[in-house]
């Protein structure tokens, strides 16, 4: 099974007309993808998008968030159920939008993952240092025990369901992209502690997506990686063209 997908994450960008038009739009241009294509969309237009890609091959929707209980008194908040009773396959979690602004750790993103991966929803669970950490050169310290909070709990058939996306806050909507070798050089080490923690089967079939300013001028150079399975793209996703152009990048 092929470990590559580029995932949109729309934030919260479009509305619900504009959401339906980009993803026709890039349906139209990219037909078929030869990997797996995500639309990860504002809460309000799941079941929508849910029904734009429906029956098509390759394409699935994602939430940006869910809580971590199953239902109860949580005004304002949408559950794992809910996601998945609508067909959902994807939700993005660990964001560091989140992390930042809703006050998100790898305890609580190690609890919505379970419920998330209890519900039959796949987590695409963030990670990535800032960039105080980066020019300490302290990055695989840091994601290092991002991932082992958010992910060692887990048992092997549990990670087999988890993409990872590797995204450093310093390359987040800056333009700043890390260089081809600074994100072969994380995915590796995730892949080895995944490997090392898991065994080198599911390391070997783990999807790693790059996140961090990802445009069609650097999707190709970055994706040729041998461990940068594809990518998780923010404002470069709301511009079908663009998108599409990034989707063509991955070599299949
Ligand atoms: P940009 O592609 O806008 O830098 O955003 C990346 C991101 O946060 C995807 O989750």
């Amino acid at each position: 099974m092929s470990r590559t997908m580029v995932a949109g994450n729309w934030k919260m960008n479009t509305s619900p007309a504009e959401g339906a038009r980009l993803i026709q739009e890039v349906m139209e241009k990219v037909g078929t993808p030869a990997t797996r294509v995500v639309f990860g969309v504002p809460a309000l237009q799941l079941m929508q998008a849910q029904e734009l890609v429906a029956g098509h091959t390759n394409y699935a929707i994602a939430a940006q968030n869910m809580h971590q209980e199953t239902s109860g008194a949580y005004t304002g908040e949408i559950s794992a159920g809910m996601l998945s009773e609508v067909g959902i396959e994807y939700v993005i979690l660990g964001h560091s939008e989140r992390r930042d602004y809703a006050g998100e750790d790898d305890d609580l993103i190690n609890l919505k993952i379970q419920r998330a991966l209890e519900a039959g929803l796949r987590p695409i669970y963030c990670c990535g240092e800032k960039l105080d950490i980066r020019e300490a050169g302290n990055q695989e310290l840091v994601v290092g025990k991002q991932v082992e909070q958010a992910l060692y709990s887990l048992d092997p058939e549990q990670i087999e369901k988890i993409v990872i996306a590797y995204e450093p806050v310093w390359a987040i909507g800056t333009g700043r992209t890390a260089s081809k070798e600074q994100a072969q050089d994380m995915h590796a080490y995730i892949r080895r502690m995944i490997a090392n923690q898991f065994g080198a089967d599911v390391a070997q079939n783990l999807t790693i997506l790059y996140g961090g300013s990802v445009k069609p001028n650097n999707a190709v150079e970055l994706f040729s990686q041998p461990d940068v399975d594809g990518g998780l793209v923010g404002g470069a996703s709301l511009d079908a063209e663009n998108f599409a152009a990034i989707v063509n990048a991955i070599g299949g």
